[in-house]
């Protein structure tokens, strides 16, 4: 049985792939990159934004061809539209043969070999029996920098987002399998995990908080880099500053979603905190933590959003002064209680909107860049030429080095996103 993954979405929804493909294996059946060659498909889909979904939805279609050429092939979706749409997406696409929602994810193997165990056996290459593996050997190699998802779900209440409702409330994982999935791949190569949650930050068991789980992750040997995505503003308090500092391994880097830097819409979107707050959470950061680098991400054109409130936002990001940010024009969707307002700013002011503060990230980003340029940073490589910094910075080289390797490098130059530099010195710890 030959199975082939594609995401979409959030790096949630990639970890949900990546977690799939490794219990499929472990199942026995075989990974492939080509879908051509597959006799299953298995697709995680996003639903945040209309856009998102209506990608996911338009390959869905597309896949019918590939499922025409031979009927025993297997489409199986799964992520935040097969839990939103359900029952709806088989209706309007019959040749999905399962579907499976994002509720289900850390199970979606089980659920899709159960659902289809009949359709399996008689595929062109019957599924052999499971392999008598622990569930960490089944771990792909992965590369040196892989995800770990600690929280499932989100019990926030956003105004605008249609998460809590489609992944359901925030669960976290007990800290003993955390730390077990954690040894299990950095014995499979791992040198960096990024921790994945909704609100990471809101970690909390076995007693233990969100700082306690970066300091028992921080001892792992063989752990290089520790990262972790997205933290919610309010919950960044002294304590995880102070995590960030002392551990050894936590990287210099945090994506502090702020959304808008108007503090009506802030209070419209049910954030939780003011412009000023929020401001003065990244400032008390950067005086924990020097030299932390900082990401955000935007909305633009939430409701009722007027062009005052807007150059706030942009005010804002003068003073964040972030190294980068994505940034998303407002999708209203059905449910959240924004879809409540009026959805009334129209697609060009969005558009214009969106390019504006696109054009301010890319100068931060630039002068971000510029500012490593003559410096000597520390890079774990992920390919032989490519790496990032603690920092976050993309950075490329030319004389190859060992893929998980530490090296140094001089930076040299900078494009629009990605540091250039020589190997300075081997700094392998
Ligand atoms: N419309 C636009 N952007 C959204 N996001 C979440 N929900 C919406 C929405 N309805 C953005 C937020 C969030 C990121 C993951 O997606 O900026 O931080
Ligand atoms: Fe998309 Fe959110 Fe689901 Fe991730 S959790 S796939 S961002 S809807």
């Amino acid at each position: 049985m030959k199975f082939h993954v594609i995401t979409l979405g959030c790096q949630m929804s990639a970890a949900d792939g990546a977690e799939t493909a490794a219990d499929f294996r472990r199942r026995g059946w075989q990974a492939t990159a080509v879908p051509a060659q597959a006799d299953a498909i298995f697709l995680t889909t996003c639903s945040v934004r209309r856009h998102a979904e209506e990608r996911a939805l338009s390959l869905i279609g597309r896949l019918r061809e590939w499922k025409a050429q031979d009927p025993r092939r297997l489409l199986v979706v799964a992520g935040c539209v097969a839990q939103r749409l359900g029952s709806r997406l088989t209706k309007r696409f019959p040749h999905i043969d399962c579907v499976v929602g994002a509720r289900h994810a850390g199970h979606y193997a089980e659920i899709v070999a159960e659902a289809l165990k009949d359709r399996i056996s008689a595929s062109p290459q019957a599924m052999p029996k499971p392999l008598a593996t622990p569930r960490g050997a089944g771990i792909p190699l992965g590369g040196p920098v892989q995800h770990l998802t600690i929280i499932r779900g989100c019990s926030c209440a956003c105004s605008y987002c249609i998460v809590p409702s489609v992944r359901g409330s925030e669960s976290c994982r007990p800290v003993e399998e955390i730390l077990d999935e954690a040894h299990a791949r950095i014995q499979n190569g791992a040198r960096e995990l990024t921790l994945l949650g909704q609100r990471v930050n809101a970690y909390r068991s076995d007693g233990m908080d969100f700082p306690d789980l970066l300091r028992a992750l921080d001892a792992l040997p063989g752990l290089r880099r520790l990262r972790f995505m997205s933290p919610h503003p309010t919950l960044c308090t002294d304590r995880l500053a102070a995590a960030i500092r002392e551990c050894r391994t936590v990287c210099e880097w945090v994506h502090l979603p702020a959304q808008s830097g108007c503090d009506r819409i802030l209070g419209l979107m049910r954030r939780g905190y003011s412009r000023q707050q929020f401001l003065d959470t990244a400032e008390r950061l950067r005086a924990t933590v020097p030299d932390v680098v900082i990401s955000t991400d935007i909305i633009v054109g939430f409701p009722s959003e007027t062009e005052t409130d807007f150059t706030q936002t942009l005010t804002m990001l003068e003073e964040l002064r972030p190294a980068t940010a994505f940034c998303f024009k407002y999708s209203a969707r059905e449910t959240t209680p924004a879809a409540a307002l009026a959805d009334d700013v129209p697609a060009p002011v969005k558009e214009k909107r969106l390019a504006a503060v696109n054009a301010a990230v890319e100068r931060l980003t630039r002068q971000a860049l510029d500012a490593q340029v003559g410096g000597i940073v520390e890079v774990l490589a992920e390919t032989s030429t490519f790496g990032r910094t603690r920092t976050g910075f993309k950075t490329r080289w030319q004389s190859p080095a060992a893929a998980g390797d530490l090296i140094s490098i001089r930076v040299n130059s900078a494009t629009r996103r990605t540091l250039l530099g020589d190997i300075n010195e081997p700094n392998t710890p």
